[in-house]
Parts: structure tokens; sequence; C-alpha cells
């Protein structure tokens, strides 16, 4: 009888660790596949700035902004519970994230509208509705920015 409950404790040992590397492996790939995500809008942000800036055709970035539009959606499910610091993952991603997700999960809805904007103002080809909706953007990078990323 001790002899099983010995068994059982080691088989449950057994999968609470395997478990806890697969959870490990879960937060491991959030953070990898939300860094590059964010890197690739960090890049269609400024494809779409180098076109404003030299006066180009702004239609032929409308579709970074539907980029960023679409990464923005993806961003609550790419911030899961224990994705933080305390996983052993390099990432900027602070505690207050999971302290107030919602609010966090809403800065993500608010890129998404800004981007959606911007989107419409480009195709357009509309230089001040983009000017005006490419600054609404940014600012909602930054203001997600200031309480949630770590500084570099
Ligand atoms: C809802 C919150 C939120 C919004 C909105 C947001 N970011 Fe971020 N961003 C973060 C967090 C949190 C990190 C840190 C992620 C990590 O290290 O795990 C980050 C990281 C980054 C990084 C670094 C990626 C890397 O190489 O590790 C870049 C670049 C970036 N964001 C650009 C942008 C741009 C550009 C926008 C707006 C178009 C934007 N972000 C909007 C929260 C946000």
């Amino acid at each position: 009888m001790k002899n099983l409950i010995v068994k059982a404790t080691l088989l449950a040992g057994l999968v609470a660790g395997i478990s806890g590397v697969a959870w490990a492996q879960g937060a491991a790939d959030a953070v990898a596949q939300r860094q590059a995500g964010f890197k690739a809008i960090g890049a269609a942000t400024g494809e779409v700035k180098k076109v404003m800036d030299a006066g180009g055709d702004l239609t032929s970035v409308a579709a970074k902004a539907a980029e960023i539009s679409a990464f923005a959606k993806r961003i609550p499910a790419l911030f899961p519970a224990g994705s933080g610091a305390e996983s052993g993952a390099k990432t900027r991603a602070l505690p207050a994230i999971w302290e107030n997700k919602s609010d966090f999960d809403a800065n993500a809805g608010m890129l998404g509208t800004a981007a959606d904007k911007l989107e419409m103002a480009l195709k357009a080809n509309d230089k001040t509705a983009t000017a005006a909706a490419f600054t609404a953007m940014t600012g909602q990078c930054g203001a997600c920015h200031r309480p949630y990323r770590a500084p570099q």
C-alpha cells in the first residue's frame, strides 16, 4: 500500500514536471511570436512613414496598415498568463500587463481601430487624413509601451 502511494506520488510528480516543461515552452513560443510580430509592425510603420515623407503613392502601403491591424487583433492572445520575465524568457513585457489585462487588451483594440483608419486614408491617397491617422496610430504604440513595456 505504502509502495503504491509512493508510485502514485512519483507519477503525479512526473506528470506535473512534463506539463511544467510544456507550459514554459508555450510561454517561450508566445514571447518569440509577439516579438517577431512587433518587429514586423515596427517595420510596416517605417514603410508607411517613408512613403509619406517622400510624397509617394500612399495606396502602395495601405497593406502595411492592414498588417498592423491584423497583428493588433492577435496581441491579447500572445500575452498568456505566465509569459512575463518569470517564465525565464528574455522579454520586456512588464507584470503590469497581467495586473491590468483588460486595459492592456483594450489598448491593442485601439491600435487595431487606429490602423484601420490609417488604412482607409492610405487607400484614399489622402495626405492630410493620412498624416492625422498616422500620428493617432503611433500615439497608440506609445500609449501601450509607456505602462507595459520595460525600457531597453
Ligand atoms: C497593447 C500594447 C502594445 C501596443 C498597442 C504596441 N506595443 Fe509594441 N510592444 C508591447 C510590449 C509589451 C512589448 C514587449 C514584448 C516582449 O518583449 O515580450 C512590445 C515590443 C515592441 C517592439 C520590440 C520587439 C522586439 O524586437 O522584441 C517593437 C519594435 C514594437 N513593440 C513596436 C510597436 C509599434 C510600432 C506599435 C504601434 C504600431 C506597437 N508596438 C504597439 C506592447 C504594445
